[in-house]
């Protein structure tokens, strides 16, 4: 037989016959993805033990949120916040055991701490979620968001369209602001999209100390992804329940600093939209302020005005510290001078409308663009750019109260 690894990669299982890779890959081609069977998946977790009762894993009721898709399966092993240690080498004992299946050429098991269910009214998670018809309506009466423990600040990126450049600006300005000497903390609360990974070039598995999650380090920056726990493409396949419980465990979970270490500020990168994951995010996590994102044109100043309308009306409204123009403008490659290609000044005269700081233009950059998808971010690789001096003042300007 031959089993497949969770990175994709196929490797000939001992006495089979099939000792090379090229063989393993001939077997794969001949024995195409097909969805398992329920029945089959949970037989063989109740072949992996829970240390605790002894049981098999799915009937021991920890086999939460399972998912199955051709070719892969998924599900969320929940456990108390203290056995979280004991429980990391099951759940790589659970991802083998799903591997054996036949067809399963992907096992995603992502180790979850207990924690109360989600609030009423907040169970829907999708990307890009239209406005919530009152989100005032919703936050009212619920108590107030936690403060993270040792982390002194929180601000968020913020747009309301898809694609403007938050999780540039975002991962940008957690350098910026680690280049200022803050301790600083990137938190990527995009469970459906996640970019931190491929922006701070990041590829390993944050480890679980005393039923904590540590976050990675890139550029002087700690950051935590849902993209660390699980490849890219699997929230997809994710039910609302599960993408909340995942984004719960990213805000209360994650050891960000210690008493003798805190964190200064933490950046969360929001995903795009302004519906119910951006007010479970703000229910669960003490916002100080918000930065939106917006690119020049009216359609995405629209958006930009939805996104800072909604943070307004949360109980308590977070402060919307500015606004950012991304891909404000080209620079002309001959002579500097900008060409307005989205249009002009569009983000500037809206921050003037919402009475906000304009924090800054930053202009369309294929250095900024390459950095971002190779994981080395221009402020911290090339700070003496003109778009690092930017970001840079930027930040000077948050860290000092815009
Ligand atoms: N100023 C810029 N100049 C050139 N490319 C840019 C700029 N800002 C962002 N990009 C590129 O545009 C693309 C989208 O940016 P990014 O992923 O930061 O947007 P986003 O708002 O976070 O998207 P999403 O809504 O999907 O989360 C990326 O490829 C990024 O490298
Ligand atoms: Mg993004």
């Amino acid at each position: 037989m031959v089993s497949i690894n969770r990175r994709g990669g196929c490797k000939a299982a001992p006495g089979t016959g099939y000792e090379s890779l090229r063989a393993a890959k001939q077997y794969e081609a001949m024995n195409p993805a097909v969805q398992p069977s329920r029945t089959a998946v949970l037989a063989a977790l109740d072949r992996v033990r829970d240390p605790k009762s002894g049981k098999g894993l799915a009937e021991a009721g920890l086999v939460q949120g399972l998912s199955l898709a051709e070719g892969r399966v998924g599900f969320m092993l929940e456990v108390p916040a203290a056995d979280a240690a004991l429980y990391a080498p099951v759940r790589e004992a659970a991802e083998k055991a799903l591997l054996t299946i036949g067809g399963v050429q992907k096992a995603q098991v992502v180790l979850t701490t207990a924690t109360p269910a989600p609030a009423a009214g907040v169970t829907r998670v999708r990307r890009g979620a239209s406005v919530a018809p009152d989100a005032k309506a919703d936050t009212a009466g619920m108590p107030p968001a936690e403060r993270l423990q040792h982390v002194h600040r929180v601000i968020a990126v913020a747009s309301g369209k898809g694609g403007v450049g938050k999780s540039t600006v975002a991962a940008n300005l957690a350098c910026a602001f680690a280049r200022l000497g803050l301790r600083t903390g990137l938190l990527d609360a995009d469970i459906y999209g996640p970019s931190a990974p491929r922006m701070m070039g990041l590829d390993a598995q944050p480890e679980f100390e005393d039923g904590k999650l540590n976050p990675l380090q890139a550029w002087g920056v700690k950051v935590m992804s849902i993209g660390f726990l699980v490849d890219e493409g699997a929230p997809m396949i994710w039910r609302g329940p599960m993408a909340s419980s995942a984004m719960r465990q990213m805000i209360q979970d994650v050891r960000w600093g210690t008493d003798a270490d805190p964190l200064d500020l933490l950046v969360v990168d929001l995903p795009p939209g302004t519906g119910d994951i951006h007010l479970t995010l703000v229910q669960k996590l003490a916002v100080d302020g918000v930065v939106i994102v917006s690119t020049p044109q009216e359609i995405a100043l629209i958006d930009a005005r939805r996104a800072s309308a909604m943070f307004n009306k949360m109980n308590p409204p977070v402060a919307i510290l500015g606004v950012v123009e991304n891909m404000a403008f080209f620079p002309d490659p001959a002579t500097g001078a900008p060409i307005p290609i989205f249009g002009q000044g569009g983000a500037r005269t809206e921050a003037a409308r919402l009475a906000v700081p304009f924090l800054g233009e930053v202009p369309i950059d294929i250095a900024l663009r390459e950095g971002a998808d190779e994981g080395r971010p221009v402020v911290a690789t090339a700070p003496e750019s003109a778009t690092a001096r930017l970001f840079m003042g930027i930040a000077r300007r948050l860290r000092d109260g815009a």
